[in-house]
């Protein structure tokens, strides 16, 4: 099929270069001319495993081709997708003013019958009004053009996107007609094969899935970071009390990690969003404040614990921070507890010295060269003449460090585990303090 991607983002083009992978010709549409022209010279702006080659292979097979011509995208698709940002807009709704430009180009260019597909992340209604601005931008040229819009909601994980993209748990279409849940059933196949992933319903159910889906992964971070804060006031460590009610298959051991708090491009802001549709609809969401409440403080929680730790007296010290990306296996640093952690410490007049094995450009961009902050290359040099250690992001290479040499390198031996990823009792027996997220232990240490 002719597919064109509005939106070279995380979604647009693991979206592109997976459908360009399967045999369907894409052309991917962004307004951001620099990106495309790296893009173009097979360079990928983002570190997503398995994207480079996928780009670059199908780039070079004439599959996948970028362009900056939003017209020639329009003409090329009978398949047209949305995959712009929906960043929040000051009062923590959707700002839906990239999709409704893209519905504004669409309705401008359309020559032929289309499908128009979103997959941006959107506010229930969204579907009815790219209907509406394509169905007015064609009024006013006077074009009696058939087309449909469908709400095809994303749910790739930033670090595995490749991966889910190729093998998704599910693909929900948001439709009215058959024809066009028909036609995305041909498209989404290849990736479709051993059992039926697809569910189909009307636009506004899959709009709200999306919501639906993120808030609750969202509700179980916050809520195992209220238990880690009760276990740690209690004296009991909740990596015990996590496997202890992940064992229970109602429950499960899939993200319920408590840590330094959520961030990301994708949980803050959506959260947020559908607080802000429930308000508009009248209705107060309790859970919902309270997830991103919680997640507010927890931001906060590694600082505290390295604040308690030195008496409050941050000015002159130096701490090396491990991990910059808001997760592991990306180099996005929206919302990530890093930056929280980092502007605590600045502002206590404490300096950093960060490494991060992906993300060290991407903190160059946001910070610029400042006096209290050093970019490491390694993690190794990270630790060289700082006071204490913090592991803020869970990346494998940070996983079984040598404590021993970590103590000499260290003024100060002590670990701030924001991930609890070691082992309490052998970082104290190398002869460091240990404080972790929660743990009964990080009592003893303090
Ligand atoms: N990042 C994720 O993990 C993820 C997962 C699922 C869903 N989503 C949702 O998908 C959407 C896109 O997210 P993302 O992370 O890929 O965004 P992103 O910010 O990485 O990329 C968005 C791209 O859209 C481009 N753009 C903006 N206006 C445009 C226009 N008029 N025409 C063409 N291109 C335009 C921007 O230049 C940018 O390159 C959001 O709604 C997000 O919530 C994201």
């Amino acid at each position: 099929m002719r597919v064109t991607l509005f939106g070279t983002g995380y979604v647009g083009l693991v979206t592109g270069a997976c459908l360009a992978e399967v045999g369907n010709q894409v052309c991917c549409v962004d307004i951001d001319a620099a990106k495309v022209a790296r893009l173009s010279r097979g360079e990928i702006p983002i570190h997503e495993p398995g994207l480079e080659d996928l780009v670059r292979a199908n780039h070079a097979a004439g599959r996948l081709s970028f362009t900056t011509d939003a017209q020639a995208g329009v003409a090329h698709g009978e398949i047209l997708m949305i995959a712009v940002g929906t960043p929040p807009d000051e009062d923590g709704s959707a700002d839906l003013s990239h999709v409704l430009a893209v519905a504004r180009t669409i309705g401008r260019h359309l020559a032929g019958p289309a499908l128009v597909v979103n997959k941006s992340t959107v506010p229930v209604g969204t579907v009815a009004l790219v209907r509406e601005t394509i169905a007015s931008e064609l009024a006013a040229r006077g074009a009696a053009i058939d087309f449909d819009v469908v709400s095809n909601p994303e749910f790739l994980k930033e670090g595995d996107a490749v991966k889910d993209c190729m093998r998704p748990d599910r693909i929900v279409i948001g439709a009215d007609s058959v024809d066009a849940v028909e036609r995305l059933k041909r498209l989404y196949a290849p990736f479709n094969r051993n059992r039926e992933r697809i569910v189909t319903m009307d636009p506004r159910s899959a709009e709200l899935t999306k919501y639906a889906a993120n808030a609750m992964l969202a509700t179980k971070i916050s809520f195992m970071n209220e238990m880690a804060n009760i276990a740690e006031r209690v004296g009991a460590d909740i990596e015990m009390v996590r496997r202890g009610i992940g064992s229970d298959p109602r429950i499960g051991h899939h993200f319920i990690y408590p840590g330094a708090g959520y961030g990301g491009s994708c949980f803050p802001k959506d959260v947020q969003a559908l607080g802000h549709t429930a308000r508009e609809h009248g209705y107060e969401p309790r859970i919902l404040d309270a997830v991103e409440a919680v997640n507010r403080r927890q931001k906060d929680k590694l600082f505290e614990l390295i604040a308690r730790h030195f008496g409050g007296r941050l000015a002159g010290r130096t701490i090396a921070v491990w991990g910059l990306a808001f997760k592991p296996n990306t180099d996005d640093m929206r919302e990530a507890p890093s930056r929280a952690l980092l502007q605590r410490l600045w502002e206590a007049g404490a300096q950093v010295r960060a490494y991060d094995p992906e993300a060290m450009g991407e903190a160059r961009r946001i910070f610029g060269t400042r006096a209290d902050l050093t970019l490491c290359d390694s993690a190794q040099a990270a630790v060289d003449g700082a006071d204490a250690l913090a592991v803020v992001t869970e990346w494998k290479a940070f996983w079984s460090p040598d404590f021993a040499v970590l103590r000499e390198r260290l003024r100060e031996p002590v670990i701030f585990d924001g991930r609890n990823i070691y082992d309490p009792g052998q970082v104290e027996a190398a002869g460091l303090a240990y404080y972790g997220i929660g743990r009964g232990r990080s009592l003893r240490s303090a």
